[in-house]
């Protein structure tokens, strides 16, 4: 598996580029909205920036910020002219309110654009992506699981199910990506990543469950390295060493 930074933090990207365990970064434009008022493609720019300083070719996602078809091809186009980085994957959410947006993903990738289908939910949503072409393809796991309790869709939670669009079992994200993993045999050039990452559990067991990527936190990444028997043995062995020496 590989793990991927989900921050537009530039100390946070800077620190795990240091500690080198991050394949790649994802953002969103609710991350970049969280950095200091700028602009979109220029912040996009110093993440790159970060990346080549630390002598890494690593993969970048950014995110359009449109739900106009039109508008995300000349986004995603004027992202990979004005950013010129070759691992630029440009993030396409599947699908919007009765609106595929497959076709959006076709046109990027047959112009030889690296497309990150995002916020998927479901095995056959995921599937289909890679068919028309995205490299990554993004499970949001636990805005997925909120899903099955959110009082807010109840009614588009009922109307899913009476539709057999999907079942009860259906909101279980980890039960979701074991059934991914047989339907993108057919498409082994394309890669799930998952997002929407809580705890350090969740990026085990997704990871096991068939994920190729865990995109999480720096915080999440660096409370993965921890263990207090780990501390004790280090304690340990520090002072055995003490009064060794003395
Ligand atoms: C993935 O690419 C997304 O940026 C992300 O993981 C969304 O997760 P969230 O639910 O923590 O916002």
């Amino acid at each position: 598996m590989k793990l991927f930074l989900d921050s537009a933090n530039l100390q946070d990207i800077e620190e795990a580029l240091q500690g080198g365990f991050i394949r790649g970064v994802t953002t969103n434009p609710s991350l970049l909205a969280k950095e200091p008022k700028g602009s979109y493609v220029g912040h996009a720019q110093k993440i790159i920036e970060l990346i080549q300083k630390h002598g890494e070719n690593l993969s970048l996602s950014v995110e359009v910020f449109t739900n106009d078809q039109k508008e995300m091809i000349s986004q995603a186009k004027d992202f990979v002219k004005q950013l010129n980085y070759k691992q630029l994957a440009i993030k396409i959410p599947v699908s919007y309110k009765g609106q595929s947006n497959l076709n959006v993903m076709r046109e990027l990738t047959s112009e030889g654009i690296i497309v990150n289908c995002t916020a998927a939910m479901t095995p056959l949503q995921l599937m289909m992506a890679a068919a028309s072409g995205a490299k990554y393809v993004s499970l949001f796991y636990n805005r997925l699981r909120d899903a099955e309790n959110e009082e807010t869709y109840k009614a588009e939670r009922e109307a899913l199910i009476k539709n057999k669009v999907v079942e009860e079992a259906d909101y279980d994200p980890n039960k979701v990506l074991h059934e991914t993993v047989p339907l993108l045999m057919d498409y082994p050039d394309s890669e799930i990543i998952v997002g929407s990452i809580r705890t350090v559990l969740d990026v085990k067991e997704s990871a096991l469950a068939g994920g190729h990527i865990v995109t999480a936190s720096l915080k999440i990444l660096k409370d993965a390295l921890m263990h207090f028997k780990t501390d004790d043995s280090v304690d340990k062995f520090l002072k055995d060493f003490e009064s060794w020496i003395k």
